[in-house]
């Protein structure tokens, strides 16, 4: 058999990731080393839209899935020979998108008599933090911001969390989306942002955050805030001060998940801090966080080397009892 098992390494995992707008698969050891992480974004192909055309997603999946996972298998060096477990994506996602991935997993693990590990894609950005090399232990108090959800989990052990609290309108990805959409900038718009901002004045203005009871987050009248302010700055005064604007609603966001961090970590006692998620790679939310443990950079928007990490902590089914299994679309 070739792989990881002839170098001493454990079992190999072949994990795939198709919820929203990246066909991912990776080979990674039960042991937590990665050895290979693919992904295919079609953002360009959504961006004309401004956002992502479920449609128009699970048709690209259907034509990059067996690339993808042909390119993972190359750069490990190694065969669906080699492979002794398949995990993928159930939910949370766009069900026709999680259908694509779910369906290739069980087509590749039935014809090998494998086991399949279903996972969840939230569960799944949170074990990117514990692959090599430095896996990190639990507990730990955990933010986890992306395009779809905003969490403050306490993670006692690996594989549980305990919901402190959720946002109740947008979540933080989709805030820096739709602001970047505001500002004019390209879709996804995190990362256009957090560029742009670079060369801005974080102070220059003041986009307030709703504070909301609990641990709970709010972001919807940020983006209203900045449509306003964009509004009555006009076209060409937006245009000439647009890195003040990034900067500034940028900061406001940080702030915001910052706080919540804080209050999180006096409520639960729990010192350690990480972030995970799309959101985890934004520089401002880095530096406003020296001591918290944040996902490596390439693991933080979504992959599928966190799906394989999370597989490796249970939840396998029994070839070939995996057949009839679902995609979900929302969080349990
Ligand atoms: O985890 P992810 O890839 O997909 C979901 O599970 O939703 O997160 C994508 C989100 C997008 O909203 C994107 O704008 C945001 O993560 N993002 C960023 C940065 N890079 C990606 N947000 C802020 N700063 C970044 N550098
Ligand atoms: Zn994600």
């Amino acid at each position: 058999m070739a792989g990881a098992d002839a170098d001493g390494e454990g079992v190999l995992i072949l994990a795939i990731e198709t919820s929203c707008d990246e066909t991912a698969a990776a080979l990674v050891t039960d042991a937590g080393s990665v050895l290979s992480s693919v992904v295919s974004s079609q953002a360009g192909l959504h961006a004309r839209y401004g956002g992502v055309v479920p449609e128009i997603a699970s048709r690209r999946h259907l034509e990059l899935v067996l690339p993808v996972v042909r390119e993972a298998l190359e750069r490990a060096d190694t065969s669906l020979g080699g492979v002794e477990r398949v995990a993928v994506t159930q939910g949370p996602g766009l069900v026709g998108a999680l259908l694509v991935g779910l369906s290739t997993a069980k087509a590749i693990a039935w014809a090998g008599g494998r086991p399949l590990v279903p996972v969840d894609h939230l569960e799944g950005h949170i074990a990117a933090l514990y692959l090599e090399p430095d896996p990190l232990d639990p507990p730990f108090l955990c933010l986890l911001a992306s395009g779809g959800h905003t969490l403050l989990l306490a993670v006692r052990e690996r594989g549980a969390s305990e919901r402190l609290g959720t946002t109740l309108d947008d979540a933080a990805g989709e805030a820096f989306d739709k602001g970047a959409r505001v500002l004019g900038l390209g879709y996804p718009g995190g990362a256009e942002i957090d560029r742009l901002a670079g060369d801005g004045d974080a102070e220059a203005f003041a986009f307030p955050v709703a504070r909301v009871p609990g641990l709970d987050f709010s972001f919807s009248g940020l983006k209203t805030a900045l449509l306003y302010t964009v509004r009555d700055l006009g076209e060409r005064e937006t245009e000439r001060r647009r890195a003040d604007l990034a900067a500034s609603y940028q900061h406001a966001i940080v702030r915001a998940l910052v706080a919540r961090i804080r209050e999180g970590v006096e409520r639960t006692g729990l010192d350690r801090v990480a972030v995970v998620g799309g959101v985890a790679a934004n520089s401002a939310l880095r530096e406003a966080l020296p001591e918290a443990r944040f996902a490596p950079f390439d693991l933080c928007t979504d992959n599928a080397a966190m799906i394989a990490s999370a597989a490796r902590f249970g939840g396998a089914i029994p070839f070939p009892n995996y057949l009839g299994l679902d995609a979900y679309a929302s969080i349990s």
